[in-house]
Formats: C-alpha cells, structure tokens, sequence
C-alpha cells in the first residue's frame, strides 16, 4: 500500500504546455490512494479545462478566489487547511515570481501562502525561462523558505529547444510525493553508499573507465536520505549534482575508492555498492605522459580490491547491499554473486539491452536476498530508486532484529 493512502493532496495547476501531463499525475496520485482536489489558475485553463481534471478526480475543480459558489464549498483558508502537501504541477515561472513576492492574486497562491503544508513545485519552461537570474533567484528564495523544488528536468522542450526546463514525468513527481509522507524508517542510521565509475590511470593524463553516468547510486542515495538516514556518498568523477542532505567524498580511482570506504565501513550500518568499479588497474603509471613512439602498446592489468567482497568480509559488516550487471541468467548469476560476496542483498539488472542499465534514465531491478526475491519494473531511476531504499530499509531492520 501507498505511503500516499488517504493523504489530502492539493494539485495546482498553473499555465504551461506541461499541464496536460497533470492528469496523468492526478491519475496516479488517485491510484496511489491520495485525496486530490485540483486548482487551476486562469493561464492554466487555456492549456487544459477544467473538465478534464473534473472528469478523472470526480471533483469539483477549483479556480476562483472571489466567487461565492466555489468559496461556498470549500474556500481557500479551507483549502489550505485541508492539505497535506501543496503539489504545483507544472509551476510557472510567473507562478513562481509570485510566490516569491507573497503576492496572493488567484486562489493558488493564496491558498500558497495560507497553508501550513509542505509545498513542493515541479517548474516547466523554456530552458531560457529558466536559467534567467530571475528565475533562479526566486527558485533559490523559494528553497531558502522551506518549498521544495522538484526538478526541472533536462532534455526536449516543446518550444524545440534542448536543455533544463521540462516538467518532471508524473511517475518521478509521484515518487517524489510519496517520499514526503515516507516513514522516516532509517533515521538515525547511517548509510554509506558508492556511486560512478573509477579512473585507473596509465600516465597522467589518460586512464582506463568506463559509462557508468552514477544516476542510479545518486538517485538511490537521495531516497535513503529521504528516508532518514545519515548519507555519505563516496563518488567516482560523474556530472551529477549532490543530493539533499547528503555527504558526497569525491575520488577517481578504485584504490582511492577503497581507502574511503574502508575508513567509514565499520561505523555505518548500511553500506550500498553502486559504483562500478574497475575489476583491474593498470600494474604501473607512468610518471610521463608516454609518447606514441612504438607501433603497439601492451597495458599490464592488476585485479582491483573488491570493496563490497571486503565490506562483506568485515568482522562487524554493516547490511550490505551489491549491484550485479548481467547479459543472461540474470538470477543464477546474481544469486551466485551473493553468495560468493556474502552481501545480504543483492540487484540485479540486466544490461546489454535497449533500456535500463549505465547511461539511460531507466531501468528494472531483481532484488534477491536469503530467502526472498523481488522484481522492480522497468521505471525512471528515482522511481526504482525508492523503491530499493524501501526494501533495504525493511530488509536492514529484519535481519537487525533476527541479529
Ligand atoms: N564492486 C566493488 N569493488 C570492485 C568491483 C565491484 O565494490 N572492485 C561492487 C560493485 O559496486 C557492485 C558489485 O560489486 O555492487 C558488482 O560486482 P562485480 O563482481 O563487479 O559484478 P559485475 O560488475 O556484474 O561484473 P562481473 O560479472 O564481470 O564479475
């Protein structure tokens, strides 16, 4: 069941071509269990009616502030009273300008400014729109003062642009909704997590890595500090900003990688394996950068330290969890895995398809531990990624009190 189950949910809907994708998200936020009630501003009606949120909430949609019927059923101190969280889907750079000035000229924003509730704001605009000071200004204002801000994502706009500005996808706002009202079930707990690729230097400006993006180790240490717990990120070099409340240690080689896991292994109570780690370095780095002055070069390769096999190993190991990247027999070879590293759990995903894996956006997991197994459907990062933390904070604190 849904964390989300009968929590009262005020959508706000402001003008963007991204509204359209707001019903989706009523649908799922409904299907979740949430108690929707939708209010639209003005602009957002030229893009989608009010019938259409009507029609899927089985609602009244909300629009006016000054109108003695709408306010007759329930008005905007109600509104705001009633509330658990404030989602404003999509939210509008002028929406946002607004609220960051505490104007109250629609029923959004007043009821904004009149709730107690959590507010959180999924922006949609032109790239441009976006990067402007101005809207980074109030976006960073809105940040200082407690809103959250959920996303925007980078990729496609529908002015044919490229680049940050578009509306999360309702499954991603959804994951996001449903961490607010997470149980808060690893707090106090600390969690140390790997995420990115290794460099393994030749000469001093080239090395031996791979495409790992670190999206999913980032994603999945976000959700475990949604969660509650104490998060220490040990990261390979990747382009990815530092989730909230999350202590991030930057390193670029697995032996660097080693050293900080090991340094923190025995003081935490989780530890997650995400990164992936170069199996092996070259034997020697030339202190030069060598020339390309013989026809073939040979590279000599040493086996790197299996940080999670030696995480798994310690005298006090902390719940461990591992990745496994497969081709085939993904179960057989992941349970193999398991058992050879002693992790508690491990996830499994396929790579080599079309979806999923290092670089995309998605992916699906088989999560497999003593006893049990899961499967975590193809879905966006974050989405998985919530789910994971989840099920390893469950999983932690069975076997804590089987121990
Ligand atoms: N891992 C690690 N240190 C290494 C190698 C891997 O901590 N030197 C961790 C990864 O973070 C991941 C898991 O071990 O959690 C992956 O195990 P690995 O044996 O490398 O499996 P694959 O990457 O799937 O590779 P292979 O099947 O080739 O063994």
């Amino acid at each position: 069941m849904s964390v989300l189950q009968g929590k009262k949910v005020v959508l706000g809907v402001t003008g963007g071509i991204a509204a359209y994708k707001s019903a989706a998200l009523l649908r799922a936020l409904m299907q979740a269990g949430a108690i929707v009630r939708v209010v639209m501003t003005p602009a957002a009606q030229a893009f989608v009616t009010t019938l259409t949120f009507q029609a899927l909430s089985k609602e009244r949609v909300y629009t006016e502030l000054l109108d003695t019927d709408q306010e007759a059923a329930m008005n905007h101190i109600d509104l705001a009273r009633w509330a658990d969280l404030v989602l404003v889907a999509p939210a509008s750079a002028d929406f946002m300008a607004r609220l960051a000035a505490g104007m109250a000229n629609d029923l959004l924003s007043t009821l904004s400014l009149a709730t107690t509730a959590t507010i959180a704001l999924a922006p949609a605009m032109n790239r441009q729109m976006w990067l402007n000071p101005a809207t980074q200004e109030n976006a960073r204002l809105l940040r200082q003062r407690g809103l959250q801000l959920w996303g925007p994502d980078e990729g496609e706009q529908a002015c044919g642009e490229t680049g940050p500005g578009r509306m999360l996808e309702p499954d991603v706002l959804l994951a996001q909704a449903e961490s607010i009202f997470a149980s808060g079930s690893l707090q106090g707990k600390r969690v140390l997590i790997t995420a990115g690729p290794t460099r393994e230097f030749i000469d001093p400006v080239r090395y031996v890595g791979n495409r790992s993006s670190g999206k999913m180790g980032y994603a999945l240490a976000a959700s475990l500090a949604r969660l509650g717990a104490e998060v220490t990120l040990i990261s390979g070099p990747v382009a990815l900003t530092t989730p909230d409340r999350v202590l991030r240690v930057d390193v670029e080689t697995a032996l660097q990688m080693e050293e900080a896991v090991m340094a923190r292994a025995s003081a935490c109570d989780i530890f997650v394996g995400v990164a992936a780690v170069a199996d092996y370095r070259p034997t020697e780095i030339a202190a030069k950068k060598i020339k390309k002055s013989s026809e073939t070069l040979q590279l000599n390769l040493r086996k790197n330290p299996d940080i999670l096999a030696l995480v798994a190993a310690l005298d006090e190991a902390p719940y461990t969890v591992g990745f496994a990247a497969e081709t085939d027999d993904v179960e057989a070879f992941a349970d193999a895995k398991r058992r050879a590293k002693k992790v508690d759990l491990i996830a499994a995903n396929r790579v080599g398809g079309s979806r999923g894996g290092f670089e995309g956006d998605e992916n699906a997991l088989l999560l497999l531990w003593e006893g049990g197994r899961e499967a975590i459907p193809m879905m966006a990062k974050p989405v998985v990624a919530e789910r994971l933390a989840e099920r390893i904070a469950e999983r932690y604190h069975i076997q804590a009190n089987l121990g």
